[in-house]
């Protein structure tokens, strides 16, 4: 018994006769907070988020939410969903819509309406609280489906890409208010994404998969430390004759980028290049433009994660 939110064991989906492994074998768990599911398109996430809420069967491998079987009354009383193509009732206005899904829900009449009032406030929807969902815009939506996963007070919520299709307010609205959740409410948030850089801001954790499989599975934190390298930018005129000189004194350790103008390197010994640097510029009499640590972003870990794994087909 385990007290993980999610739990995934050798989860596993095919598809066409086994034709598409959409997903291999994954094992994972959530523990609360905002936890990332990140992959580039075809990946796998939304096939996955599917068994997690039971809205299609495993092949194989195990999943379980709040310790209950995934997919079971039990254990979807307590999240709640937002799908990737959220599909709304013709005709239906937000009040109606939500009241409509916390009477689903299980809820009494009375509660949902309450409810349904307090989310479309918290989500600055009052005004278009008796306006009917069809005549939204991709944002509004966006927001009356994450009201929707919210009316009967889950203590999970399953978001699968929620900012897809939105423009650059809709996505910073939405991930403001994942935060809310998860810091005001306390509401664990298990949130997909193929945009790594986004959840780069918000998640505590992250899985990223790829090919149905799991290349990389930590908290944030850990995982930028794993992989940053002690990186540096060095930006200078004649970049050739710096790095010449940076190699006869021993202080590269990898070189991650070379570019006219720029180099990115992680250094044999960090301490010893910010001592010399400034020296080797006076000797070389030459002019430094910019001398920084780089701050590695998910992006960066995911690509040296991919191009790190073997291409296996099992
Ligand atoms: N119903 C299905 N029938 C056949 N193949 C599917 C089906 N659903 C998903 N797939 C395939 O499984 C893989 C993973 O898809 P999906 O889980 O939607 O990825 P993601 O959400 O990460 O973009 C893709 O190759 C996709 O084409
Ligand atoms: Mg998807």
């Amino acid at each position: 018994m385990t007290d993980a939110i999610i739990q995934t064991q050798k989860l596993t989906r095919h598809f066409d006769n086994g034709k598409v492994k959409a997903v291999r074998s994954i094992s994972f768990e959530v523990n609360g907070g905002i936890h990332g599911f990140l992959g580039p398109n075809g990946a796998g996430k939304s096939t996955t988020i599917k068994m997690l809420v039971g809205a299609i069967s495993r092949t194989a491998g195990d999943a379980k939410v709040f310790g209950y079987r995934a997919g079971s009354v039990a254990a979807n009383a307590q999240l709640g969903y937002l799908p990737e193509h959220p599909h709304f009732y013709e005709g239906m206005t937000l009040r109606d819509y939500l009241i409509f899904m916390g009477r689903l829900g299980g809820m009494p009449r009375s509660e949902a309406s309450k409810k349904a009032m307090e989310l479309a406030e918290w989500l600055d929807l009052i005004d278009a609280f008796d306006r009917n969902i069809s005549d939204f815009s991709a944002g509004m939506k966006q927001k009356a489906g994450f009201a929707q996963a919210l009316i009967h007070e889950p203590n999970l919520v399953i978001f699968d890409e929620p900012t897809a299709n939105l423009d650059a307010i809709g996505r910073a609205h939405i991930l403001d208010n994942v935060k809310k959740l998860s810091g005001e409410l306390g509401i664990t948030v298990f949130i997909s994404s193929h945009v790594l850089s986004e959840i780069d801001k918000v998640a505590d954790a992250v899985t990223i998969i790829n090919k149905g499989k799991i290349v990389l599975d930590d908290d944030i934190k850990t995982l930028k430390e794993i992989f940053s390298g002690n990186r540096y930018i060095i930006r200078a005129p004649r970049i050739d004759l710096l790095l010449d000189e940076l190699k006869k004194r021993k202080l590269i350790g990898q070189i991650w980028n070379e570019e006219p103008g720029q180099i990115e390197i992680t250094p044999s010994d960090e301490g010893l290049l910010r001592k010399e640097i400034p020296r080797i510029f006076t000797e070389l009499d030459m002019w430094l433009d910019e001398f920084k640590r780089r701050e590695i972003s998910l992006e960066d870990v995911f690509m040296i994660a991919v191009s790190q794994e073997d291409d296996s087909d099992e």
